[in-house]
């Protein structure tokens, strides 16, 4: 009998510990569906790997609360983070962050002369700011700021689309830079992007 009992307390043991991380593994794989196992981004999703954390924390705030409101985020962040509690949301945002990002290198070399240096320079006839200023000299992101570093021209150039076309105003300079940049300087931007590899040492 207490062999029994033994064995169904150290089972419920075992489910109280197992539990938890059952569930946050599920959460995981459930991003992972579209971002990729490793975080690496697939077709329309970015990549999350390396991502800063908080930023991560700060977005799927935003897509919970339908502040960011571009068409791709309504289409599939909206329900991914309708039920997301803040606790899991945070640890969800410790995995992602701390995966190495690779370079999707996608975007078209001709044109990452021009990027870099509207990246590092800026345009300041056009009004347009050193990105650097903010993302970091090597696009690496600090505190809620992203790393833009290696992140899919497709989804560089997109995002900055949709700002420049008043998409997404939840309160950031980014709208306002957007649209300061013009079709041509937003491909140099977003192809330089995508060639940024930048070490896991670095982050
Ligand atoms: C059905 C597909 C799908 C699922 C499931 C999904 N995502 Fe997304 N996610 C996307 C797409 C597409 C975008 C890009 C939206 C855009 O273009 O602005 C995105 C954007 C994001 C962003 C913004 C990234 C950035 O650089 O600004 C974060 C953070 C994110 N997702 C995290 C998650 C997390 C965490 C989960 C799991 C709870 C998840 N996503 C589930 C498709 C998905
Ligand atoms: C004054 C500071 C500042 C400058 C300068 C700036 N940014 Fe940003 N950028 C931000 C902030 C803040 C965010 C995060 C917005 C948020 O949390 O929703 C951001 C977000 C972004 C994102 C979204 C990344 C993602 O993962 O979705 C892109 C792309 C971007 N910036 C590109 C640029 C480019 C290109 C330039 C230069 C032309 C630039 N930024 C200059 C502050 C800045």
């Amino acid at each position: 009998m207490s062999r029994i009992l033994r064995k169904i307390s150290v089972l419920t043991l075992a489910l109280l510990i197992a539990g938890p991380i059952w569930a946050d593994e599920l959460a995981i794989r459930n991003c992972g569906w579209c971002h990729g196992m490793s975080g690496q981004g697939y077709s329309k999703a970015p990549r999350l790997a390396g991502q800063r954390r908080d930023y991560i924390v700060n977005q799927l705030r935003a897509f919970a609360t339908h502040q960011r409101d571009e068409t791709l985020g309504v289409k599939y962040m909206w329900n991914a983070t309708a039920n997301l509690d803040p606790l899991t949301a945070g640890k969800l945002a410790d995995y992602f962050s701390a995966l190495p990002p690779e370079a999707m290198k996608d975007g078209e070399s001709d044109l990452v002369v021009d990027g870099r240096a509207i990246f590092e320079n800026g345009v300041p006839d056009e009004n347009i700011p050193a990105c650097q200023a903010c993302h970091g000299p090597q696009a690496q992101g600090v505190r809620a700021l992203p790393r833009l570093g290696g992140l899919s021209f497709l989804y560089l150039k997109r995002r900055l689309e949709d700002w420049a076309q008043g998409r997404d105003l939840s309160g950031t300079p980014m709208p306002r830079i957007a649209a300061a940049l013009s079709p041509t300087q937003i491909a140099a931007l977003a192809s330089f992007l995508s060639f940024v590899e930048v070490g896991a040492s670095e982050r």
